[in-house]
C-alpha cells in the first residue's frame, strides 16, 4: 500500500477507495481517513491539499483522548520497533531518510536516553518528521524541545504529525 499512487482524481474516490488509500497517512490510525471522508465536499475533494486539509482539520477537531492516542501510536526513532524490525514501511523509510538506521551504538544509545527523558517528562513520545531533518537536526531539536511544557509539546507534535502525513499524501497523490 505505501507504493500506492492514484490515477484516479480525489474527487472521484470513493469511501473504500479513499480509506484504502489514505488510512496509512497517519501512523497506525485510520479512523482519521475514515472520519475525514465524511466531510468531503459534493463535487469531492479537489487537490491533494484539499485531502490534506481534511485530515488536519480531522485532527484538530478530535477529542484530547484522541489527540493523544494519535501521538502514542508513533513509534520512537531509533527505539525498539526500529531495532525489532517492526516498524511500519512508512516509518521505516522517514527513520532512514534522516540517517538514523546508520547511527553509531553511542549515538544510538544517547537518542533512546532523550527520547526516555521526554516520553517521561510529556507522557508521549517525541515526534519530528525525520524525513525533513538530519540526525544533527533531530538531535537539536529533541534538546530544545525537552525545555518545552507539555500543551506546547502537545501541540509541537501535533504539528509534526501533519507534516508526516503530508509527506506521505505527496507519495501517494500525483497531480
Ligand atoms: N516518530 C518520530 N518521528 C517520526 C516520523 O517521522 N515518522 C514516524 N512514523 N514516527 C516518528
Amino acid at each position: 500500500m505505501s507504493g500506492l499512487r492514484f490515477r484516479q482524481s480525489p474527487r472521484q474516490l470513493a469511501r473504500a477507495d479513499f480509506v484504502a488509500g489514505f488510512g496509512r497517512v497517519y501512523e497506525h490510525s485510520p479512523w482519521i481517513a475514515e472520519r475525514a471522508f465524511a466531510s468531503k465536499p459534493v463535487a469531492g475533494f479537489a487537490s491533494r491539499a484539499a485531502v490534506h486539509a481534511a485530515l488536519v482539520a480531522t485532527v484538530q477537531s478530535a477529542s484530547a483522548a484522541e489527540k493523544l492516542a494519535l501521538l502514542n501510536a508513533h513509534p520512537e526513532l531509533a527505539g525498539k520497533e526500529a531495532a525489532a524490525g517492526t516498524l511500519t514501511s512508512e516509518s521505516t523509510r522517514e527513520q532512514a531518510a534522516a540517517g538514523l538506521s546508520a547511527m553509531t551504538a553511542e549515538d544510538v544509545t544517547q537518542l533512546r536516553e532523550l527520547n526516555a527523558r521526554y516520553r517521561e517528562k510529556f507522557g508521549f513520545p517525541f515526534i519530528i518528521a525525520a524525513r525533513n531533518n538530519t540526525q544533527g537536526a533531530i538531535f537539536g531539536a529533541i534538546k530544545s524541545r525537552l525545555l518545552n511544557t507539555r500543551d506546547m509539546e502537545f501541540n509541537n507534535n501535533l504539528m509534526q504529525v501533519g507534516e508526516i502525513a503530508r509527506l506521505r499524501l505527496l507519495d501517494i497523490i500525483t497531480e
